[in-house]
């Protein structure tokens, strides 16, 4: 969602001749865009800042200012300290107010220091500017688009609910005439975003309620979309119309990421999660009933306060039973302002890292045995950009892993059938067979190979 927000901030300032540099040493305005989900996460961001004041120093020197700014949660959540830890910040804006970045910024550089950090969302996406013709090619054939923001869930250990506000859904019109932007500017896979991205929510176009099933068959729609994805789902909201969705909607990509967080009902209850191991399992097989070649992705906190062996071994047993294609798993990081932080019974820094071990471990064995199991078949193949290496293009496989492809394949756009000829430890390699691609702009492409 953080990459997201960035390029609607590049939007917004666009219209006041802001355009995005790779240099930092060029830039006018610095802005940095912070997490604050686990400490490391927000920590970094004051050691970036130290960096930054000698730039901002640098380039003093030679008559040119500097405007610094911290947007994202940090700057929710901090507010006003962090001006005071760190005085060569300028400006500090929350998630829910980027619209008002353009009005201040030019108050920032008046020498003004400016702390934004209402709740204001419905405001927000009715007055950020759609997202430019020109910046979406340039980012190429996938994009993200939210269509909800912020959580009323209150999982003890997440700061979500607080810098994110209050669950809001964006309504259909808007996120409808977006995709179609996007569409018209070459984006052929939008994945949709929110913290609960399946409690999406809205209003049709005959005044009858949509879930995230109903939006996604209307997406599916638009002309040029081929693929579409989803991310973050909580189990609770996983509805039998969006689990229908993934049987009947060959364009929703066969991949969920729907973390559990950890295999212990215990530790669940304690995480406010309101659903059991079992519950979650039971969810998986009627998803998997649905759609067999579904991959299945997952979070993982280990160390929540008061989580004994046993209640490990539970999550070690829930991912055996799941078998994940890929999965996130993270230490528990205390968060204040969070019941979790409250807690008796933290668990020790050294315990944590070596169940994390473990994990992590068992995690990869899974996702490389679901990659190996891939090889020899054929899959379809979304061009994305230029790989590392020259002659070589990198896609995306429906379940998300990235596809080393010759060039001659086909363009970036193009979806192309490969087969799968080898595994390697992050990426597939594969030989192209044909090129499906059917141009949402009717311009003649690559020939099939
Ligand atoms: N500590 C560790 N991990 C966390 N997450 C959220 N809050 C915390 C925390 N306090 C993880 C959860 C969530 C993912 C986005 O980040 O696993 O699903
Ligand atoms: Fe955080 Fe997700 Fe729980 Fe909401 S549902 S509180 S975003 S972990």
């Amino acid at each position: 969602m953080n990459v997201y927000d960035s390029q609607r901030m590049a939007d917004a300032l666009a219209a006041d001749g802001y355009r995005p540099t790779d240099i930092m040493e060029d830039a006018d305005l610095v802005l940095l865009n912070t997490c604050h989900i686990r400490e490391k996460a927000a920590e970094k961001v004051y050691s970036e800042l130290g960096r930054i004041r000698v730039l901002k120093d640098e380039r003093a020197k030679q008559g040119r200012e500097t405007v610094i700014g911290v947007a994202g949660c940090v700057a929710q959540a901090e507010g006003r300290e962090i001006l005071r830890r760190a005085p060569v910040v300028d400006l500090v804006i929350g998630p829910q107010t980027y619209h008002r970045l353009p009005s201040v910024v030019k108050r920032a550089k008046t020498g003004e220091k400016i702390v934004e950090t209402e709740y204001a969302i419905e405001d927000k996406f009715e007055h950020l500017p759609a997202p430019g013709r020109k910046s979406v090619r340039s980012r190429g054939v996938t994009a993200f688009l939210t269509v909800q923001e912020g959580c009323d869930k209150f999982c003890t250990f997440c700061v979500v609910p607080y810098t994110r506000g209050a669950e809001v859904s964006r309504p259909v019109t808007q996120i409808v005439a977006e995709a179609e932007r996007l569409a018209e500017a070459g984006v052929r896979e939008v994945t949709l975003l929110g913290q609960n991205v399946n409690a999406w929510h809205g209003e049709g176009p005959g005044g009858n309620e949509w879930g995230l099933a109903r939006l996604l068959l209307r997406l599916a729609e638009i002309p040029g979309l081929d693929r579409l994805r989803y991310t973050t789902s909580h189990p609770r909201d996983m509805d039998d119309d969006l689990i229908a969705a993934h049987r009947d909607l060959d364009k929703l990509m066969p991949y969920l990421h729907l973390p559990v967080q950890t295999g212990s009902d215990r530790i669940l209850k304690a995480m406010n999660r309101k659903h059991s191991a079992a519950d979650y399992l039971r969810l998986i097989e009627r998803i998997r009933a649905a759609k067999p070649d579904i991959a299945m992705s997952g979070d993982f906190i280990v160390g929540f306060p008061g989580e004994t062996d046993e209640d490990f071994e539970d999550t070690m047993r829930i991912v055996r039973d799941v078998n994940y294609a890929q999965a996130f798993s993270f230490k528990y990081s205390s968060r204040p302002g969070t019941p979790g932080a409250e807690m008796q019974d933290q668990v020790p820094e050294k315990v944590k890292d070596e169940r994390l071990q473990r994990l992590q471990a068992l995690l990869a064995e899974q996702q490389h045995a679901f990659a190996k199991s891939l090889v020899g078949g054929e899959i379809d193949l979304l061009i994305e950009k230029p790989g590392r290496q020259a002659g070589q293009f990198v896609g995306r496989s429906p379940w998300l892993q990235p596809v080393i492809v010759d060039e001659r394949a086909g363009r970036i756009g193009d979806i192309v059938r490969v087969r799968i000829t080898r595994a390697g430890s992050h990426s597939l390699f594969c030989e192209p067979m044909r090129n499906l691609n059917a141009d949402p702009m009717g311009a003649a492409k690559g020939e099939s190979v």
